[in-house]
């Protein structure tokens, strides 16, 4: 039987509200959560959580590993490492894969591989057979096998119908969500940045604001048209927002999510030609970064997600409108989130970890997930370190790519250990597994 693990002398701060205790840990449940906590056995395994917070584990809803197809990249094994590191318990692993993930078998591997790294590795599964938006992929089939979000990711579902008839099927799959990358691809094809002063500054091709801001009106309405639950993968701008907010105030199924690339960088960065700024959507401007960080303060947007897009050096090493879209986000998202939203006041602590936790589970449907920490609760948990100072080097990254926009920046907070199912995965900052 594996060892007792005790959480010391850190503040536990969950859904409920926070408290100073440690958290006894057996057999993967948390067995008690109380003040001066003593190991029951010699052997237990004490880890210091002085001076940290004790969440439940953080859940990426958009992370992509790359497996099968793309190993170069990343693996499932190397992505989940990267995900335990910066916190996250649990990651859903989008279907834009070579072969994609709109088949129940290649889904059971992904899972398989999965079940043995360090993060609970969640499949997505694909709205349309290979992505092509035109014919639903076996939805049923990969429901059974427990995949809950749908996505075509990377590509948008473009045509309403298909869409529509996504969001019927969806509504007889208990909790199954529709999750759309929200840009018309008729309006930002060609364009490899956001469209606006600095697009024509620098004579590269946009990829407009409306482009975003049309497919969430139109699949508002399909929402509400159907019942269907519609999830906006990265928002990135201002519009958008208001249309999330506008729809959830009438009660709609709609929920939302922002990485943080898009409330810390504009699309100034684009000026150094360095692709490594080059995602989809795109950064945009600051009134954008204003609006996603006000989106993310009022509970308008419900989750931070990563978008972790890992891309080999040779191909972000292209010119910039030639090299593919995306950025490293795992390792790098919760202290993103500490530094430019918990310190300058945007959000308090517990709201930060509600966008990075609680919320995405509910999302996604992981009852494992999320918290609460208490007694008979599977033991998923993220120790940080909220006041570490640390610089983000692309070379130290766990990742197998080094496509991170932050080398070099200094922020503030850090995970000390992860918790997997009652397993440090992470102690000290040094993945176990
Ligand atoms: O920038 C992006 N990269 N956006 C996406 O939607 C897909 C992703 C990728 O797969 O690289």
């Amino acid at each position: 039987m594996p060892d007792d693990v005790l959480v010391k002398g850190g503040r536990v701060v969950d859904a409920s509200g926070e408290r100073v205790a440690d958290v006894l840990v057996r057999d993967g449940v948390v067995i008690e959560v109380e003040a001066q906590l003593e190991p029951a056995s010699p052997a237990a395994r004490v880890l210091d959580a002085a001076g940290c917070v004790v969440a439940p584990g953080l859940v990426d809803l958009h992370a992509h590993l790359r497996e099968p197809g793309d190993e170069d990249a990343e693996t499932i094994v190397t992505g989940a490492r990267a995900a335990a590191l910066g916190g996250f318990t649990a990651v859903v692993a989008m279907p834009n894969t070579t072969p994609p993930l709109d088949d129940p078998a290649v889904v059971a591997s992904v899972l398989a591989i999965g079940r043995a790294s360090a993060c609970d590795v969640v499949a997505s599964g694909c709205i349309t057979k290979g992505r092509r938006g035109e014919e639903l992929a076996p939805m049923h089939e990969l429901h059974q096998l427990g995949v809950r979000i749908f996505t075509d990711d990377g590509d948008c579902v473009a045509d309403a119908d298909v869409m529509r008839r996504a969001l019927e099927y969806a509504r007889s799959l208990p909790g199954a969500v529709v999750a759309q990358h929200a840009e018309d691809p008729a309006l930002a094809q060609g364009g490899s940045m956001h469209e606006g002063a600095w697009s024509s500054r620098l004579g590269i091709q946009g990829r407009p604001a409306a482009a975003e801001a049309i497919i969430v009106a139109r699949d508002i309405q399909l929402a509400e048209l159907t019942g269907g639950r519609v999830h906006f993968l990265h928002l990135s701008a201002a519009p958008s927002v208001e249309l999330v907010r506008a729809a959830k105030r009438r009660g709609l199924p709609v929920t939302a999510e922002s990485m943080p690339h898009h409330f810390t960088l504009t699309d100034a960065e684009c000026a150094s030609f360095d692709p490594v700024f080059k995602v989809h959507p795109p950064l945009r401007t600051a009134d954008d970064v204003a609006a996603i960080k006000a989106g993310l303060a009022d509970g308008t947007i419900d989750a931070i997600a990563t978008d972790h897009a890992p891309h080999v050096p040779q191909a972000k090493e292209q010119p910039f409108e030639q090299a593919p879209p995306g950025m490293l986000g795992l390792e790098t998202t919760l202290a993103l989130t500490l530094t430019e939203l918990v310190e300058p006041g945007v959000l308090s602590l517990a709201d930060a970890l509600a966008r990075l936790s609680w919320s995405p589970a509910g999302i996604a449907g992981l009852a494992d997930h999320g918290g609460p920490i208490a007694s008979g609760r599977p033991a998923n948990l993220c120790v940080i370190d909220p006041a570490l100072q640390w610089e983000v080097d692309r070379a130290r990254l766990a990742s197998r790519s080094r496509n991170t926009p932050y080398h070099g920046r200094k922020l503030t907070g850090r995970v000390r250990h992860t918790i997997l199912r009652g397993e440090p995965v992470v102690v000290d900052g040094v993945a176990q597994r």
